[in-house]
């Protein structure tokens, strides 16, 4: 506590979806950490009410409001440079979003963009306003919210997962460049947590991955904006908000990378994974232990065919996606080569008894 407030007390933070869910409960931290904040978005209403409540919680509160929409380039180097000639800046926080999820066959082109626009490319032109400042000012941190869907792809977000995947590779390649002049980099990633986002999911998204957010521990706001504004006073590059999330996602990762990993999001069926929900909390220590997960099951030899992930032949014929081609898939089987390394064959040893995954979804 005292070395978050020596660390935040009379800084200026720029909070960019700074008036809902993750971005305001931050601000609603920096605040009572004596820190000054300027929260950015687009829809005006949101922003003055946000700025009345944070007011309200400290005398003498600084904070500012900015209507901006952050994938516009142009308005972002314009709105920026008078905002900074203000007053300095001492920490961006990139965490304007948007998510909607669904399957890749009926995602809306113009929502595929949209999704790349605002994380990927709002992220690159706010950062791309504020570090020539930095440097000029011999200083600062940039903080990307991401999520767990930065590290690993899952069903039912074809639009969100990429760009979260782009903001990690872009959060690297800053540390790289910007930590010898000064400037921290840290990328914080959440797995689902309780905003306006992820009720907004929970009513839009595909039956399966609704099912799994539902299935999953879910994070506060105010739970992922403490690991973020603790992850930047220790100047840590990457932090992943809740233990069992933490583990349960290197535990992920550390599978064998291409032929298990793949296997086991093939796995998942029509179950799986949320993004957020997926790459994290369904991976719980009781998942890990009975050896299925909502990535479907462990890595387990001598099962060498599974159905695609909510495919059914039917389906995909049906699909619009489908209808603008000229070749289909024969069948809704798909054949994983039978490699058998040591890591799974300790794997099937130790899930010998566990139901299939495929098996409890046929059911
Ligand atoms: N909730 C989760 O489960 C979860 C999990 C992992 C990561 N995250 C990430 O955490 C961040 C915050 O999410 P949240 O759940 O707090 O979302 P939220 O409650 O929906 O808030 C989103 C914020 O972003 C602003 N915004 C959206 N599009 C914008 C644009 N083009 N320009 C400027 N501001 C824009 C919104 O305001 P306006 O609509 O008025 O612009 C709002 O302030 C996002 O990056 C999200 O991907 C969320």
């Amino acid at each position: 506590m005292a070395r978050l407030e020596s660390h935040f007390a009379g800084k200026h933070v720029l909070v960019t979806g700074g008036s809902m869910g993750i971005g305001v409960a931050t601000a609603r931290r920096l605040v009572d950490l004596g820190a000054s904040v300027t929260l950015v978005a687009r829809r005006p209403e949101p922003l003055a009410a946000a700025k009345r409540e944070l007011e309200g919680r400290r005398p003498g509160a600084r904070v500012r409001t900015l209507s901006l929409d952050v994938s516009d380039d142009a308005a972002v180097a314009e709105a920026m440079a008078c905002e900074l000639a203000e007053q300095p800046l001492d920490v961006l926080i990139n965490g304007a979003g948007i998510a909607k999820p669904a399957e890749f066959v009926d995602a809306e082109p113009a929502d595929l963009r949209a999704h790349m626009d605002v994380i990927y490319f709002g992220t690159v032109w706010m950062t791309r306003a504020v570090v020539p400042h930095f440097l000029e000012r011999g200083g600062g941190h940039l903080v990307n919210i991401g999520s767990t869907a930065s590290l690993i792809g899952v069903y039912g977000y074809t639009g969100y997962t990429p760009p979260k995947f782009a903001l990690y590779g872009l959060s690297e390649v800053l540390r790289a460049e910007l930590a010898p002049r000064g400037i921290g980099v840290t990328i914080v990633l959440p797995s689902s947590t309780r905003t306006g986002m992820l009720e907004h999911e929970l009513e839009t998204a595909p039956p399966q991955t609704k099912a799994i957010i539902k299935s999953t521990r879910i994070l506060s706001a105010e739970k992922v904006a403490e690991t973020l504004l603790r992850a930047v006073a220790n100047g840590r590059f990457e932090v992943i908000p809740g233990l069992d999330v933490r583990l349960s996602t290197r535990a992920y990762l550390l599978l064998p990378a291409s032929d298990e990993r793949c296997s086991t999001a093939r796995r998942a069926g029509p179950q799986p994974a949320g993004a957020e929900a997926a790459a994290a909390s369904s991976l719980t220590s009781g998942a890990i232990r009975s050896g299925a997960s909502t990535f479907g099951e462990w890595p387990t030899p001598g099962m060498t065919s599974t159905r695609v992930p909510g495919t059914s032949s039917k389906a995909w014929a049906d699909s619009p996606a489908r209808k603008n081609v000229s070749c289909s898939p024969k069948t809704a089987k798909v054949r994983t080569p039978r490699r058998r390394t040591r890591a799974s064959s300790r794997s099937a040893r130790r899930n010998s008894s566990s139901p299939s995954f495929d098996a409890l979804y046929d059911a």
